[in-house]
């Protein structure tokens, strides 16, 4: 089989960018380990940058997002009972859209079959072969077959377990890592939230989110120990474990429920440099993870999508390599922002065990200063709605 780009991985990334390349006649083929309804199933954050959805209006699956997405002009952030409001559209112009990574996945699907699109699941040793030559090609197995796929490109969006990082020789990438000593323990339930607003909650205890899918579906977090499991905490003792995290009138008015998901997320920083080796692009996990403080893993995919695609679409219409050229420096220079904003806010937010007296009173006055002070609030902001790209 032939085709222009071999797209790795059908997350987010990878059916955003073979949706927009369709949307420019440029022909992609992507492949899936997982089942469709296995990637669907997965339980991720869902606060969209206006650049999300612009990119998404652009690919033609922005319907949806706008029918059912729900604008956030601001968030707020507490230190035990005492809270204080971030407002968003006053400082920088600019909501967030609140809409489940779920469902801009399930968006794109539906997308890509209507537009006949060339998605395979259940594809299992993918190997990419001659990254670095102008003859590029992706083997895999189906249904016990081994298949070949010749192409241009190859755009690796298999995320943070995927083949495609791996593919590039370590001696020619370097790794950035920080490991968090905590979890995020999240429920998802079907219950009102207990706010209109995201609540970040900084508590003697430990970090505590409270977060929404729609008015009937709350999506909660508490920071939790790393060797902590799911089947350790009880839907009581996490609701009750949430109280004591949240002001007093929050956790008076929570309106509690069963758990229709449970899990336990470990929270790290990782980039990988470069993001081009030859003719294979990363894209999205595959590049880089950021903690869910702030929900910048999806929004920074989809800045990596933007670059590759722009860079692409000008590769194929105008025969210029720019755009293709610059796509690590451009995708790395708004990829270590976002990191440093993300771990800036985690680092803000969390009772880390190590902390001594002094970082702890740091950590109180630095929330106090962002309480107080309209700079500090806007650069908050101006991270929280999204960079330019
Ligand atoms: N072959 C084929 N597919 C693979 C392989 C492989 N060897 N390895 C992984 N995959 C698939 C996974 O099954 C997954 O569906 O690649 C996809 C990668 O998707 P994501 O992990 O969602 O990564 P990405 O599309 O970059 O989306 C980033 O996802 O994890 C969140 O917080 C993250 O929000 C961010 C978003
Ligand atoms: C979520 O809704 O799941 C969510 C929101 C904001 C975050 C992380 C997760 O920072």
């Amino acid at each position: 089989m032939r085709t222009q780009v071999a797209i790795i991985g059908g997350g987010p990334s990878g059916l955003l960018l073979s949706q927009l390349l369709h949307g420019r006649g440029i022909d992609t083929v992507v492949l899936e380990r997982q089942s469709r309804a296995h990637v669907l199933g997965r339980i991720r954050a869902g606060v969209l940058e206006r650049g999300l959805v612009d990119l998404m209006i652009e690919a033609g699956v922005g319907d949806r997002v706008q029918r059912e997405g729900i604008p956030h002009d601001g968030t707020v952030i507490s230190h035990g009972d005492e809270m204080f409001r971030i407002d968003f559209t006053a400082l920088t112009g600019q909501p967030v859209t609140v809409y489940g990574q779920t469902e801009v996945t399930r968006d794109l699907y539906a997308a890509r079959e209507a537009a006949g699109g060339t998605l395979m699941h259940g594809v299992e040793s993918v190997e990419i072969q001659g990254a670095d030559t102008d003859t590029p090609s992706v083997s895999y197995t189906l249904d016990g077959q081994r298949q070949h796929l010749s192409c241009d490109f190859v755009a690796g969006c298999d995320g943070f377990h995927g083949i495609s990082r791996k593919t590039i020789p370590e001696t020619a990438r370097r790794e950035f890592e920080k490991v968090y000593p905590f979890g995020w323990l999240g429920v998802l339930s079907e219950t009102p939230p207990v706010h209109e607003e995201l609540i970040y909650a900084n508590s003697e205890r430990g970090f505590a989110l409270c977060s929404m899918r729609n008015a009937n579906l709350s999506r909660y977090y508490i920071q939790c120990r790393l060797d902590d499991r799911p089947e350790d905490w009880s839907d009581s003792a996490f609701w009750d474990e949430l109280r004591r995290r949240i002001p007093k009138p929050q956790a008076e008015s929570l309106i509690t429920g069963p758990s229709i998901e449970k899990s336990i997320a470990p929270l790290r920083s990782f980039v990988t440099e470069p993001m081009r080796w030859g003719r294979l692009f990363l894209c999205g996990d595959a590049a880089h993870i950021v903690p869910p403080t702030g929900a910048k893993g999806l929004n920074t995919a989809a800045s990596d999508v933007h670059y590759l695609y722009n860079g692409l679409r000008q590769f194929y219409e105008d025969g210029d390599s720019e755009g293709i050229n610059r796509y690590s420096e451009k995708a790395l220079a708004r990829v270590w922002k976002t990191e440093r904003f993300s771990w800036w806010f985690s680092k803000l937010m969390h009772r880390f065990p190590d902390q001594s007296e002094f970082e702890h009173k740091i950590q109180l006055a630095e929330i106090d200063f962002l309480r107080s002070n309209t700079a500090a609030q806007t650069a908050m902001a101006q991270n929280y709605v999204g960079l330019p790209y």
